[in-house]
Protein backbone atom coordinates (compact mmCIF):
# COMPACT_ATOMS: atom_id res chain seq x y z
CA UNK A 1 0.00 0.00 0.00
CA UNK A 2 1.22 3.33 -0.57
CA UNK A 3 -0.05 6.53 0.99
CA UNK A 4 -0.17 9.98 -0.05
CA UNK A 5 -1.32 13.05 1.75
CA UNK A 6 -3.47 16.18 1.07
CA UNK A 7 -1.88 18.80 2.77
CA UNK A 8 -4.79 21.26 3.77
CA UNK A 9 -3.77 22.23 7.89
CA UNK A 10 -5.93 21.02 10.30
CA UNK A 11 -7.86 19.54 7.29
CA UNK A 12 -5.36 17.42 5.76
CA UNK A 13 -6.21 13.19 5.27
CA UNK A 14 -4.71 10.91 3.90
CA UNK A 15 -5.16 9.03 0.66
CA UNK A 16 -4.25 5.15 0.79
CA UNK A 17 -3.66 3.23 -2.60
CA UNK A 18 -3.00 -0.76 -3.18
CA UNK A 19 -4.59 -3.95 -4.02
CA UNK A 20 -6.98 -5.42 -0.96
CA UNK A 21 -7.55 -2.33 1.28
CA UNK A 22 -11.16 -2.93 1.08
CA UNK A 23 -10.18 -6.37 3.36
CA UNK A 24 -8.29 -3.68 5.62
CA UNK A 25 -10.75 -2.41 7.96
CA UNK A 26 -8.60 -0.73 10.52
CA UNK A 27 -8.00 1.86 7.63
CA UNK A 28 -11.69 2.61 7.65
CA UNK A 29 -12.26 2.29 11.00
CA UNK A 30 -9.64 4.42 11.64
CA UNK A 31 -10.89 7.39 10.59
CA UNK A 32 -14.43 6.78 12.33
CA UNK A 33 -14.62 8.53 15.60
CA UNK A 34 -18.00 8.59 16.38
CA UNK A 35 -20.36 4.90 17.12
CA UNK A 36 -22.49 5.73 14.08
CA UNK A 37 -21.67 5.46 10.34
CA UNK A 38 -24.17 5.63 7.07
CA UNK A 39 -22.76 3.98 4.38
CA UNK A 40 -24.32 5.03 0.62
CA UNK A 41 -23.80 3.25 -2.45
CA UNK A 42 -25.63 2.62 -5.92
CA UNK A 43 -27.08 -1.11 -7.30
CA UNK A 44 -24.41 -1.90 -9.27
CA UNK A 45 -21.57 -1.00 -6.69
CA UNK A 46 -22.97 -2.09 -3.77
CA UNK A 47 -24.18 -6.13 -4.80
CA UNK A 48 -20.19 -6.34 -5.43
CA UNK A 49 -18.23 -4.52 -2.22
CA UNK A 50 -21.20 -3.60 -0.27
CA UNK A 51 -21.14 -7.10 1.90
CA UNK A 52 -17.03 -6.48 3.17
CA UNK A 53 -17.81 -2.65 4.65
CA UNK A 54 -20.54 -3.90 6.04
CA UNK A 55 -19.16 -6.79 7.67
CA UNK A 56 -16.19 -3.90 8.99
CA UNK A 57 -18.05 -1.64 10.40
CA UNK A 58 -20.09 -4.32 12.73
CA UNK A 59 -19.40 -2.98 15.92
CA UNK A 60 -20.88 0.45 14.84
CA UNK A 61 -24.50 1.63 14.53
CA UNK A 62 -24.74 0.85 10.60
CA UNK A 63 -27.25 2.14 8.08
CA UNK A 64 -27.03 2.03 4.70
CA UNK A 65 -28.50 3.24 1.31
CA UNK A 66 -28.48 2.33 -1.91
CA UNK A 67 -29.45 4.61 -4.73
CA UNK A 68 -29.74 4.09 -8.69
CA UNK A 69 -26.45 4.07 -10.32
CA UNK A 70 -26.17 6.88 -13.44
CA UNK A 71 -25.28 10.59 -13.60
CA UNK A 72 -29.00 10.84 -14.57
CA UNK A 73 -29.60 10.28 -10.73
CA UNK A 74 -27.34 12.93 -8.92
CA UNK A 75 -29.99 15.39 -8.41
CA UNK A 76 -31.84 16.73 -5.17
CA UNK A 77 -34.51 14.40 -5.59
CA UNK A 78 -32.29 11.26 -4.82
CA UNK A 79 -30.45 12.98 -2.23
CA UNK A 80 -32.94 13.40 -0.07
CA UNK A 81 -33.05 9.68 0.22
CA UNK A 82 -29.42 10.29 2.45
CA UNK A 83 -31.01 12.75 4.76
CA UNK A 84 -34.23 10.68 4.95
CA UNK A 85 -32.02 7.36 6.42
CA UNK A 86 -30.07 9.62 8.30
CA UNK A 87 -32.93 11.21 10.36
CA UNK A 88 -34.69 7.62 10.24
CA UNK A 89 -32.37 6.49 12.27
CA UNK A 90 -31.24 9.33 14.29
CA UNK A 91 -27.97 9.97 13.39
CA UNK A 92 -26.38 13.20 15.05
CA UNK A 93 -23.44 15.65 14.42
CA UNK A 94 -21.11 12.49 15.39
CA UNK A 95 -21.66 10.36 12.20
CA UNK A 96 -19.81 9.63 9.57
CA UNK A 97 -20.91 9.00 6.07
CA UNK A 98 -19.21 6.43 3.72
CA UNK A 99 -19.49 6.51 -0.12
CA UNK A 100 -18.53 3.64 -1.82
CA UNK A 101 -18.81 3.37 -5.58
CA UNK A 102 -17.90 6.29 -8.09
CA UNK A 103 -17.87 9.86 -8.45
CA UNK A 104 -21.65 10.26 -8.50
CA UNK A 105 -22.40 8.46 -4.94
CA UNK A 106 -18.51 10.36 -3.99
CA UNK A 107 -20.17 13.90 -5.21
CA UNK A 108 -23.83 13.08 -3.62
CA UNK A 109 -22.47 11.61 -0.24
CA UNK A 110 -20.06 14.58 0.60
CA UNK A 111 -22.75 17.17 -0.40
CA UNK A 112 -24.90 15.19 1.96
CA UNK A 113 -21.96 14.90 4.82
CA UNK A 114 -21.31 18.49 4.35
CA UNK A 115 -25.10 19.72 4.97
CA UNK A 116 -26.23 17.32 7.04
CA UNK A 117 -26.64 18.94 10.48
CA UNK A 118 -24.31 21.58 8.95
CA UNK A 119 -21.32 18.99 8.16
CA UNK A 120 -20.54 15.73 9.22
CA UNK A 121 -17.63 13.58 8.67
CA UNK A 122 -17.13 11.35 5.16
CA UNK A 123 -14.57 8.67 4.04
CA UNK A 124 -14.21 8.71 0.31
CA UNK A 125 -13.96 4.48 -1.51
CA UNK A 126 -13.83 5.18 -4.99
CA UNK A 127 -14.42 2.46 -6.93
CA UNK A 128 -13.94 3.55 -10.99
CA UNK A 129 -10.63 4.84 -11.62
CA UNK A 130 -11.89 8.14 -12.58
CA UNK A 131 -13.27 8.49 -9.20
CA UNK A 132 -10.01 7.53 -7.70
CA UNK A 133 -7.74 10.17 -9.43
CA UNK A 134 -10.16 12.61 -9.84
CA UNK A 135 -13.42 13.36 -7.83
CA UNK A 136 -12.53 11.65 -4.84
CA UNK A 137 -9.73 13.55 -3.68
CA UNK A 138 -9.92 18.06 -3.11
CA UNK A 139 -13.07 18.21 -1.12
CA UNK A 140 -15.38 19.04 -4.07
CA UNK A 141 -19.25 17.68 -3.38
CA UNK A 142 -22.40 18.26 -4.83
CA UNK A 143 -25.69 17.51 -6.98
CA UNK A 144 -26.91 18.74 -10.26
CA UNK A 145 -29.40 20.67 -11.10
CA UNK A 146 -31.69 20.57 -14.48
CA UNK A 147 -30.00 23.63 -15.29
CA UNK A 148 -26.51 23.44 -14.85
CA UNK A 149 -24.33 20.37 -13.32
CA UNK A 150 -22.68 20.56 -10.03
CA UNK A 151 -25.03 23.55 -9.41
CA UNK A 152 -25.54 22.92 -5.79
CA UNK A 153 -22.54 21.85 -3.73
CA UNK A 154 -20.20 23.00 -1.01
CA UNK A 155 -16.27 21.91 -0.70
CA UNK A 156 -16.03 19.64 2.38
CA UNK A 157 -13.00 17.43 2.68
CA UNK A 158 -13.15 13.78 3.56
CA UNK A 159 -11.44 12.32 6.62
CA UNK A 160 -9.38 9.87 3.91
CA UNK A 161 -9.64 8.44 0.43
CA UNK A 162 -9.19 4.76 0.06
CA UNK A 163 -8.48 3.51 -3.59
CA UNK A 164 -8.74 -0.10 -3.76
CA UNK A 165 -7.40 -1.48 -7.31
CA UNK A 166 -9.08 -4.40 -6.90
CA UNK A 167 -12.40 -2.35 -7.52
CA UNK A 168 -11.07 -1.85 -10.80
CA UNK A 169 -11.05 -5.76 -12.14
CA UNK A 170 -14.82 -5.62 -12.30
CA UNK A 171 -14.87 -2.56 -14.01
CA UNK A 172 -16.29 -2.28 -18.14
CA UNK A 173 -13.40 -1.34 -20.42
CA UNK A 174 -15.26 1.75 -21.50
CA UNK A 175 -14.97 2.92 -17.62
CA UNK A 176 -11.37 1.97 -17.33
CA UNK A 177 -10.96 3.95 -20.21
CA UNK A 178 -12.42 6.75 -19.31
CA UNK A 179 -10.12 7.11 -16.02
CA UNK A 180 -7.02 6.32 -18.18
CA UNK A 181 -8.03 9.43 -19.96
CA UNK A 182 -8.37 11.44 -16.17
CA UNK A 183 -4.89 9.81 -15.84
CA UNK A 184 -3.61 11.63 -19.31
CA UNK A 185 -5.01 15.02 -18.10
CA UNK A 186 -2.17 15.09 -15.27
CA UNK A 187 0.44 14.24 -17.72
CA UNK A 188 -0.92 17.04 -20.17
CA UNK A 189 -1.34 19.62 -17.19
CA UNK A 190 1.76 19.32 -14.94
CA UNK A 191 3.90 16.25 -15.32
CA UNK A 192 5.86 15.43 -18.56
CA UNK A 193 7.92 12.70 -17.31
CA UNK A 194 4.50 11.05 -16.02
CA UNK A 195 3.51 11.65 -19.60
CA UNK A 196 6.16 9.83 -21.34
CA UNK A 197 5.60 6.77 -18.62
CA UNK A 198 2.03 6.38 -19.52
CA UNK A 199 3.62 6.57 -23.27
CA UNK A 200 4.72 3.60 -22.41
CA UNK A 201 2.41 1.44 -20.04
CA UNK A 202 -0.57 2.38 -21.53
CA UNK A 203 -1.16 -1.39 -22.66
CA UNK A 204 -0.24 -2.51 -19.40
CA UNK A 205 -2.96 0.26 -17.75
CA UNK A 206 -5.64 -0.80 -20.54
CA UNK A 207 -5.26 -4.43 -19.61
CA UNK A 208 -5.71 -3.74 -15.94
CA UNK A 209 -2.25 -4.35 -14.69
CA UNK A 210 -3.06 -3.87 -11.21
CA UNK A 211 0.51 -2.67 -10.23
CA UNK A 212 0.57 -0.10 -12.83
CA UNK A 213 -2.47 0.95 -11.90
CA UNK A 214 -1.61 1.79 -8.39
CA UNK A 215 1.52 3.65 -9.72
CA UNK A 216 -0.82 5.88 -12.05
CA UNK A 217 -2.87 6.72 -9.25
CA UNK A 218 -0.49 7.60 -6.87
CA UNK A 219 1.58 10.10 -9.57
CA UNK A 220 -2.34 11.39 -10.72
CA UNK A 221 -3.03 11.98 -6.70
CA UNK A 222 -0.09 12.90 -6.37
CA UNK A 223 -0.19 15.90 -8.67
CA UNK A 224 -3.80 16.78 -8.07
CA UNK A 225 -3.30 17.18 -3.73
CA UNK A 226 -0.41 19.63 -4.65
CA UNK A 227 -2.95 21.69 -6.89
CA UNK A 228 -5.80 21.36 -4.38
CA UNK A 229 -2.92 22.24 -1.34
CA UNK A 230 -2.21 25.87 -2.75
CA UNK A 231 -5.65 26.79 -4.39
CA UNK A 232 -8.49 24.69 -2.33
CA UNK A 233 -11.38 26.84 -3.44
CA UNK A 234 -10.68 27.20 -7.18
CA UNK A 235 -9.70 30.74 -7.09
CA UNK A 236 -7.37 30.71 -9.82
CA UNK A 237 -5.06 27.34 -10.30
CA UNK A 238 -7.04 24.66 -9.72
CA UNK A 239 -8.60 25.26 -12.91
CA UNK A 240 -6.52 23.73 -14.25
CA UNK A 241 -7.59 20.36 -13.28
CA UNK A 242 -10.50 20.95 -14.84
CA UNK A 243 -8.85 20.54 -18.16
CA UNK A 244 -11.22 18.36 -20.85
CA UNK A 245 -14.18 18.43 -18.05
CA UNK A 246 -15.76 21.71 -19.95
CA UNK A 247 -16.25 19.74 -23.06
CA UNK A 248 -17.11 16.73 -21.61
CA UNK A 249 -20.07 18.14 -19.28
CA UNK A 250 -21.56 19.79 -22.74
CA UNK A 251 -21.18 16.61 -24.62
CA UNK A 252 -22.73 15.14 -21.88
CA UNK A 253 -25.51 17.33 -21.86
CA UNK A 254 -26.24 17.22 -25.94
CA UNK A 255 -26.23 13.45 -24.91
N1 LIG B 1 -12.32 17.83 -10.83
C1 LIG B 1 -11.55 19.01 -10.79
C2 LIG B 1 -11.24 19.46 -9.41
O1 LIG B 1 -11.35 18.70 -8.49
O2 LIG B 1 -10.89 20.59 -9.22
Amino acid sequence: MQTLSVDLGDRSYPIYIGEGLLSQPELLLNHITGRQVLVVSNETVAPIYLAKIRESLSGLQYSEVILPDGEQHKSLEVLSAIYDKLLEDKHNRTTTLVALGGGVIGDMTGYAAASYQRGVNFIQIPTTLLSQVDSSVGGKTGVNHPLGKNMIGAFHQPQCVIADTNTLTTLPQRELSAGIAEVIKYGLICDADFYQWLEQHIEELLACNQTKLAEAIYRSCENKAKVVASDEREAGIRAILNLGHTFGHAIETAQ
